[in-house]
């Protein structure tokens, strides 16, 4: 080809030139976009929230009438299963861990209630008595009845308050406790887990004293002991320290207790209590009742010998001492370790010939999904140190303050933490107006699904309710500034089944959820897992873009919800909530 001239155009230049034209085209585009998002969204951008819809489009869903599941399913815990066990090695009980049925097998039919059951018995008297038909399970009451962990009496089951250290009532013992760590009681404790937990009267009586404890128990010989603590208004979840890390981030927890909760603390090496080690914040709380604490007095009791006991006293000292924590009180049947706020402790681990060591940087100490034990000491980074127990503020200072690991997630600061905090006292204005019953005592058990930062349960934080703070497993990592402030959450994988049994929250709330699960499984799994786990009469709360809202609904209707669409009151019109409640419906035979 020539030009007019009669030179010979170079073909290759030309399209050198038309390559950065391009090039700047497309940047400049995208960069307008970008500022068009910047300034036409309402918000600061969410962390961890997707935008997927503008990618994938609106999803579209057909009504499907699910069936009813046979009455056998009326208790279905799908990733903890007793039908599956058989399937999984009983070393170290990790049957008893999450495995969740494969695609082909999972179940797409409602949970029935068990034949009788009725409204749940309300908070505060739920404390203390449950419906037994809701509950229709009768181990404990026979087996554990000289502990008065509850007892059958008429159509309802009692809470008397027992367990196996305290058969006397919890009331005593936790006195007892708040002797042994005047940290109890002016607030510096706040979040505590109660590892093998019964039916969580341990947790039940902190709420009074302003500990948020979540209650820890496997599916186990121990039937439905996690049911009844949720049956009783009390936070608690389904699992098991075996061969995996608990869901929970790391440097968290004040407080840990274990009373008589079988876990065999001394064996494979210590291994549960490196797990202990690194869900407790430095300066956190470790508290032992039962064996092999006060052998002295006790071991005839325990069917083993004086040598035994004090040999595994001895081991269990060494051991902790080992990982750098120190004794910090004793009495009678309960002992207290504290987790070191001296980073000096930790120097010695890396030394070749000690054990256990320090971990090395090849699993994030956070990272807990899934996510093997390790014979290693996590040891809290410098941004930790600054959060150790004695230097946070107090409760209920502390549920206000963005911790210092609020820079650890990217785009995330002290002002995204305090935007996010004034949005959600907004938004929970709107949602009690167009729901009445938050803030009565119909709704006491409540899962925020997708949270950032806490930011619902803080605005709900005088109301008679505690929230399950989800953070997913995929999304950016902002459990850790959750507990921080004081209130407790999991990591969770919402195409999967939450670790909890059936008809045990009062509302769930979904905000963006549905777009970042949408593409990785299908939006009617966890529509069905939300169904399975709501209670009868249960509401949910679904904040989602137009895209998402008509389709949701739509799956919702075969679910027997009965929702409404509302505006967010937010002023944009983009994004809608749907309010839902689920029907009470009861197992027909012919289904
Ligand atoms: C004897 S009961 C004690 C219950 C309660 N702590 C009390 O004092 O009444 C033992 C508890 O430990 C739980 N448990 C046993 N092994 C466990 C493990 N590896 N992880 C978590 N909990 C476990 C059981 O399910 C049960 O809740």
């Amino acid at each position: 080809m020539k030009h007019n001239d009669g030179k010979v155009v170079n073909q290759v230049d030309k399209s050198f030139r038309v390559v950065p034209m391009t090039f700047m085209c497309i940047v400049l585009c995208g960069f307008s976009f970008y500022l068009g998002r910047i300034f036409c969204s309402e918000n600061i951008t969410e962390v961890g929230k997707s935008t997927d819809e503008t990618i994938f489009g609106p999803p579209s869903a057909k009504f499907i009438e699910f069936p009813e599941c046979d009455i056998a399913y009326q208790d279905y815990t799908p990733c903890t299963d007793p039908k599956r066990w058989k399937k999984y090695g009983y070393h170290r009980l990790t049957f008893m861990e999450r495995h969740c049925p494969p695609p082909f097998d999972r179940k797409e039919c409602l949970v029935p209630p068990p034949d009788g059951y009725k409204s749940p018995i309300r908070w505060p008297k739920s404390k203390n008595e449950c419906w037994y038909r809701n509950v229709p399970y009768d181990w404990i009451n026979k087996r554990k009845s000289n502990q008065n962990w509850l007892r059958k009496e008429g159509k309802k089951f009692l809470f008397p308050g027992g367990g196996t250290m305290f058969p006397n009532g919890v009331g005593a013992y936790v006195d007892l406790m708040q002797d042994l760590i005047p940290q109890m009681k002016d607030g510096t404790i706040r979040t505590a887990i109660d590892t093998g937990c019964g039916v969580a009267s341990w947790g039940g009586d902190l709420l009074d004293r302003g500990i948020l404890t979540v209650s820890l128990a496997p599916r186990d010989n121990h039937e439905a002991q996690v049911q009844f603590a949720l049956e009783r208004g009390i936070p608690a979840i389904l699992g098991i320290i075996s061969t995996q890390r608990l869901p929970f981030p790391s440097n968290s927890f004040d407080m840990a207790h274990c009373s008589r909760c079988l876990i065999p603390w001394t064996e494979f090496g210590g291994i549960y209590l490196l797990e202990v080690h690194r869900i407790l914040r430095p300066g956190g709380f470790w508290v032992l009742s039962g064996p092999p604490v006060n052998y002295k007095r006790r071991w005839r009791g325990w069917n083993t010998t004086l040598e035994e006991q004090k040999s595994d006293y001895d081991k269990l000292q060494e051991l902790l001492t080992s990982m750098c924590f120190k004794l910090f009180n004793q009495k009678d049947d309960i002992a207290v370790w504290q987790k070191t706020t001296d980073n000096d402790c930790y120097k010695r681990l890396a030394a070749l010939d000690t054990y256990p060591r320090k971990c090395d940087d090849g699993t994030e100490p956070d990272s807990a999904w899934y996510t093997p034990l390790r014979s290693c000491v996590v040891v809290p980074n410098k941004n930790v140190k600054k959060l150790i127990l004695s230097a946070i503020p107090k409760w209920p200072q502390r549920l206000h303050v963005a911790s210092t690991r609020v820079y650890d997630v990217r785009r995330s600061n002290e002002n995204t933490f305090h935007h996010d905090d004034s949005k959600w006292k907004k938004r929970v204005k709107h949602y009690k107006q167009l729901l009445p019953a938050i803030g009565t005592d119909e709704i006491r058990n409540v899962i925020d699904m997708n949270t950032i930062y806490g930011g619902l349960a803080a605005a709900l934080i005088d109301d008679p309710l505690w929230v399950m703070n989800v953070v997913s497993s995929y999304a950016k990592n902002t459990l850790a500034v959750v507990f921080d402030r004081g209130l407790i959450g999991t990591y969770h994988d919402w195409c999967e089944a939450f670790s909890t049994y059936p008809r045990t929250y009062d509302l769930l709330h979904a905000d963006g959820l549905f777009p970042s699960e949408s593409h990785r499984c299908d939006m009617k799994y966890v529509l069905l897992e939300m169904d399975r786990i709501l209670r009868p009469n249960g509401y949910a709360i679904i904040r989602e873009s137009s895209f998402f809202v008509d389709p949701i609904e739509t799956i919702a209707k075969g679910l027997r919800w009965n929702c409404r669409k509302e505006a967010t009151g937010d002023g944009g019109a983009k994004d809608k909530l749907l309010i839902c409640q689920k029907s009470l419906w009861y197992f027909k035979k012919s289904s």
